[in-house]
């Protein structure tokens, strides 16, 4: 049906009013208010690491994630052994493949694999974490560590398409290993996308063949290092120019009891001799299983540093303190047995920092690094709480500030931002001047906001405190709860500008957890989703980018009728000058319906330019999710502003958040 210009002209008018007046946002801003910025006094000083990144390995977020190593159980070592794998042919015959153990040989990675071919050829395939992600036209790279008397058995590698096409092909020719094991590499490219690809590894000629440590590797890593990282993870974390870099985690650095804790010693080196164990994420929720979920240490602490270095961001790192996670096994070591615990962080700040003289020192040259790492501070106990957690913190405390006076310590205030736990930590910590306080807070949209203004009264001195895991965790029958929709970034923006506002007492802070895999996640919701072949960044992810690239150098003040501004006519804002790049920056968000229109009164003496810009996130569904499809669904768009006579009005979208831009010259 055909309709003139002037007909839709009026159908689209009269559209408009209906879905106006159907809205529940109230597009069109009310009377002005206004908010006072003094331009010239420096109220506090915001760190250069003040924003950064928590990562731990859950959720697929190292094995499966950024580590990209394509193959699962490449040595064998799952509690089952060949989970993963699977023989190539309908019917195998008896003593094709052998799972062997020597762990009197090599007890960090005893088992291996026999095949033997007299019988016939065959082959064994693997699935990759929940399949392989190969991109057309990219080099892949295989190795094997293998051992064979005669050179026998050749192998034929395929890259298999979800449908069982070929995609990628290429040969191996061991060749002759008498009793030791060799390593041999070769390299092919794909010829098709397909991001649940599985890998094949058929068996020619004659005889028996050891394999361990079966490898594939893209050949786009990270900075193309050799079975490195995944490139497309690690840029989305380098574009948000993170402070600091936490790891190993969160729980996984407690572990479900001692023997699973983290262990960074034993996470450098040649990763044939890294001994993997069962992630702890494996296990924990029983209404998210993963039973193939182990720790390779591919991705160890000796790479953990140079991930920090790249992205220039300080490496963060935090040890178990003697004690197994308290939802858990709650195991805690023995006093007279600490000293290996307390050794592990004494040793590692020499393996950061010490000359290549020392022993940690060259171990850390001989991996690739002499110059220092310089590790400034690294975190004593995950969530560890009760005077359980006291006693061995002090233990730690005196050991490594008697030999690094200057060196910064975290400590735990436990699970939560209130309550006995943490009121007894927080008092304890603070009466003994602990340098950081640990505070994690998953909460409800409803609580960021009511918490905006928590550290306005925090007392200016002593502790200071590093918000090391937050994250709103919306109502489970909220859609996208779990994804992060508006809301959740919108409400973790607010808080974040109490954060900035008091960046002399919080002067360190990190969203958690940082990745997840979409097929293979624990815990949501979470900063950034993957897929085998695709990241893509939750609103919360361009709410962290554009405080974390935005940081500026010194908190002004901003207020409504000489007040902070925390939630006034559902208003939340801070704002900074960076004298570096000669910059004001405002960051405020309306978390209403409707619009509101500001008047921004720029006291003070600098000479503002009158062009600026402001950077703005902004949906009236506060349900919207980014998604694979739809990335970009929430994410920052770039407008103009004028400043005249050092005022600037704008009106604030319903539901946004924003960080207006105005260059000064002195
Ligand atoms: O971020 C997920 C988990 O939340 C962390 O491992 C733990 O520290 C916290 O309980």
């Amino acid at each position: 049906m055909k309709r003139n210009n002037t007909a839709n002209c009026i159908f689209y008018v009269f559209l408009v009013c209906i879905l106006t007046s159907l809205s529940p946002v109230n597009l069109h801003a009310q009377t002005s208010k206004t908010i006072t910025i003094n331009t010239d006094n420096s109220i506090a000083k915001v760190q250069s690491n003040m924003w950064g990144v928590f990562f731990e390995d859950i959720n697929f977020g190292a094995d499966g994630g950024i580590y990209a190593e394509l193959i699962k159980n490449r040595s064998f070592e799952f509690a089952k052994p060949l989970m993963g794998w699977a023989i190539q042919r309908a019917k195998a015959n008896e003593g094709e493949i052998l799972v062997v153990n020597r762990k009197e040989e090599n007890i960090t990675n005893p088992r291996y694999i026999q095949i033997n071919t007299e019988k016939g050829n065959f082959g064994i395939s693997n699935e990759g974490f929940k399949g392989i992600g190969v991109k057309k036209g990219l080099r892949y790279d295989f190795s094997v560590m293998y051992r064979q008397q005669n050179t026998g058995v050749k192998l034929r590698l395929q890259l298999l398409s979800a449908d069982n096409k070929i995609i990628g092909e290429g040969n191996l020719n061991p060749e002759k290993s008498s009793s030791d094991w060799k390593k041999q590499s070769t390299s092919f490219v794909a010829t098709k996308t397909d991001a649940k690809a599985k890998f094949t590894i058929l068996f020619e000629g004659k005889g028996k063949i050891d394999l361990d440590m079966i490898s594939l590797f893209p050949g786009d890593t990270w900075k193309n290092r050799p079975q490195g990282l995944r490139a497309d993870m690690v840029k989305m974390l380098a574009d948000m120019k993170p402070g600091f870099v936490r790891f190993p985690g969160g729980c996984i650095v407690e572990g479900t009891d001692l023997a699973n804790r983290y262990q960074w010693k034993k996470t450098i080196g040649p990763i044939e001799n890294r001994q993997l164990i069962m992630n702890r994420w494996n296990v924990e929720f029983a209404h998210r299983p993963a039973p193939d979920y182990y720790q390779s240490f591919g991705l160890g602490f000796f790479e953990y540093f140079q991930l920090a270095e790249d992205i220039g961001s300080d490496a963060l790192p935090i040890l178990n303190c003697g004690m197994a996670c308290q939802f858990n096994t709650g195991e805690v070591a023995s006093l007279d047995e600490l000293d290996p615990y307390v050794q592990d962080a004494l040793d590692l700040i020499e393996f950061a920092n010490g000359d290549i003289t020392t022993k940690w020192g060259k171990m850390r040259a001989d991996l690739g690094h002499p110059k220092p790492f310089n590790l400034k501070m690294m975190g004593i106990g995950n969530e560890n709480w009760g005077p359980q957690y006291l006693e061995r913190l002090a233990i730690f405390t005196k050991a490594i500030k008697t030999k690094y006076p200057d060196f910064k310590l975290i400590n735990s205030s436990g699970t939560d931002p209130e309550g006995d736990r943490f009121n007894l930590l927080n008092t304890s910590l603070r009466n003994s001047n602990a340098d950081f306080i640990d505070e994690h807070y998953y909460r409800p949209a409803d609580w960021f906001l009511k918490n905006a203004g928590r550290y306005d009264d925090y007392p200016r001195d002593g502790s200071k405190v590093f918000v090391g895991e937050y994250a709103v965790h919306a109502d489970k029958n909220v859609i996208g709860s779990s994804r992060n929709n508006w809301q959740s970034a919108l409400a973790a923006a607010s808080l974040m500008t109490g954060l900035e506002r008091n960046a002399d007492v919080v002067q360190m802070a990190s969203y958690a957890p940082l990745f997840a895999h979409i097929d293979a996640w624990q815990w949501a919701p979470d900063m950034i989703w993957v897929d085998n072949l695709n990241a893509y960044g939750t609103p919360d992810y361009y709410v962290q980018k554009l405080f974390s690239t935005n940081k500026g150098t010194d908190v002004i003040a901003s207020k409504i009728d000489g007040k902070n501004i925390i939630g006034q006519d559902g208003l939340y804002a801070s704002a900074v000058t960076d004298k570096i790049s000669k910059e004001v920056i405002i960051k405020i968000s309306n978390t209403t319906d409707k619009a509101q229109n500001i008047d921004f009164n720029l006291e003070g003496k600098r000479s503002l330019k009158t062009k600026g810009y402001v950077d703005e996130l902004a949906n009236t569904n506060l349900n919207q999710l980014n998604s694979f499809e739809n990335p970009d669904a929430i994410s920052p768009k770039r407008n103009s502003i004028t400043v005249k006579n050092k005022k600037l009005s704008l009106t604030l979208k319903p539901y946004s958040f924003n960080v207006i831009k105005i260059p000064f010259t002195k």
